[in-house]
């Protein structure tokens, strides 16, 4: 296995560009399906959930071509329609694969993707959205199967799902006719992804706003597009630049996805500007953070549950106490048990944790056990005293490209041991 060796203490100084958003590239892989000719997109991040999309992608019958940042997507001689249950396992954003294999082949044959490190992640709206375009669902031991060519609906989401959002556009664009979404998501990924459909002549509208509108049917053809900057890897680094202190300037994010978690991070005494293309922290090190209230996850533009344990994991270090709400998902505080072990005073309780700041963490041998939840270890590690061996880097692959590298680039001493014996 692999390990970071982190010696926190060191101020962040410096500039860096965001990689690519993970929750934007995968939709926008599925949505490949769809295309008349070939997709060349740029600003792909390396992450291990791009490749499991890809591997779909080969399965399923297109050709692919990878170099480095950019990944093109042939879908002409794509006729599979089942994704192995290895596949499906694989990866929990595999669902959107059914809505795009759907409308293009009329059938799709996948399993469940399983719970996850999050809890349990019901799939219910994804499938009711295919309903509500026309296609049969069956479900049983044996998988989910699904068949009919999609035409025009009205979907209501119960909860405004980024997921099961996607899921019914790409179908919804694949089918004929007019579809409404309401109450869809509002995630900046979602405009993302309409912007990539229309690049392909796709008419979808209202993205961004809770009501997406689709007019189905139009042929789409190839064409190239950039993937937006990654505002949850953003939030991570500007989590770090806040728990060790320093001054750091982050390029390739719009500040305006990260207006929730710069909030907190100025309720917290960091120093925030943003401009076109540019988000700056800055902290004086020896003047200490400050609690930031209560911080509650909820859907855009609420603070993102995703940036809840590297917020949480900088504000460790404090004066005062916060309060954290998680409403998005169960299992959400799987970090705070390894944040105690370097020193954190956290009290959980059903989905609220009560973060009462202390002086200083102290490095530990800790382990990620979710994707976010690594990002945060790393956060808490680089504003520790001493060193922090960080383990469970196959969760944080599958979002951070070389972690890593972008903490080393702001000047922290981070570096990666690999061949390390796991402990019996
Ligand atoms: C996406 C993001 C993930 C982020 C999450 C919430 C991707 C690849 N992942 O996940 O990083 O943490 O949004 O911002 O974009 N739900 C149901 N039934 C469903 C679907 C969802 O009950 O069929 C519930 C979930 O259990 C959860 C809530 O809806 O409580 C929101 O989940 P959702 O927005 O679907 O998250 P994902 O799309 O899986």
């Amino acid at each position: 296995m692999s390990v970071l060796h982190i010696c926190g203490g060191r101020p962040l100084e410096g500039e860096l560009t965001v990689q690519g958003a993970k929750n934007s590239v995968l939709p926008i892989l599925a949505a490949c399906l769809l295309a008349g000719g070939p997709v060349e997109l740029f600003n792909c991040p390396q992450l291990s959930d791009v490749a499991a999309a890809l591997d779909i992608l080969r399965h399923l019958g297109c050709a692919v071509r990878q170099r480095g940042h950019a990944i093109v997507v042939d879908p002409s001689g794509a006729e599979g329609s089942t994704i192995s249950e290895a596949q499906m396992h694989a990866m929990r954003s595999s669902i959107i694969f059914l809505g795009p294999l759907l409308a293009r082949t009329g059938q799709a044959h996948l399993t469940y993707p399983g719970g996850c490190e999050l809890g349990a992640r019901p799939i219910d709206l994804h499938l009711s959205a295919i309903r509500a375009l026309g296609c049969q669902v069956e479900e049983g031991a044996g998988g989910i199967h699904c068949r009919g060519r999609p035409v025009g609906g009205e979907i209501c989401l119960t909860i405004p799902s980024v997921g099961a959002t996607e899921n019914a556009m790409l179908c919804a664009v694949g089918g004929r006719g007019t579809t409404v979404i309401t109450n869809a998501a509002r995630e900046p990924e979602i405009v993302d992804l309409q912007r990539f459909l229309n690049t392909l002549g796709a008419r979808v509208r209202g993205a961004g706003s809770g009501t997406v509108l689709i007019e189905g049917g139009r042929p789409l053809t190839g064409g190239s597009y950039t993937i937006m900057g990654d505002r949850i890897v953003a939030a991570t680094l500007l989590s770090a630049a806040a728990a060790a202190g320093g001054h750091v300037v982050l390029r390739g994010v719009d500040w305006r996805h990260l207006a929730a978690v710069l909030g907190v991070l100025h309720q917290a005494g960091c120093g925030i500007r943003s401009g076109e293309d540019r988000i700056e922290l800055e902290r004086e090190p020896s003047r200490p953070l400050q609690a930031a209230g209560e911080v509650r996850t909820a859907p855009y533009p609420g603070f993102p549950t995703d940036a809840q344990a590297p917020v949480m994991a900088a504000l460790c270090a404090s004066q005062g106490s916060t309060w954290f709400e998680e409403n998005m998902f169960d299992s959400r505080y799987r970090h705070v048990a390894e944040l105690r072990s370097m020193g954190a005073d956290i009290n959980v309780r059903g989905r609220l944790a009560l973060v009462r700041g202390v002086d200083r963490l102290r490095g530990a041998q800790v382990a990620a056990a979710d994707l976010r939840g690594g990002g945060a270890l790393a956060v808490a590690a680089v504003g520790a005293r001493g060193e922090s061996i960080l383990s469970g880097l196959h969760h944080v692959d599958r979002g951070y490209e070389c972690l890593e590298g972008m903490l080393r680039e702001l000047g922290a001493d981070v570096h990666r041991e690999t061949g390390v014996q796991s402990a019996p």
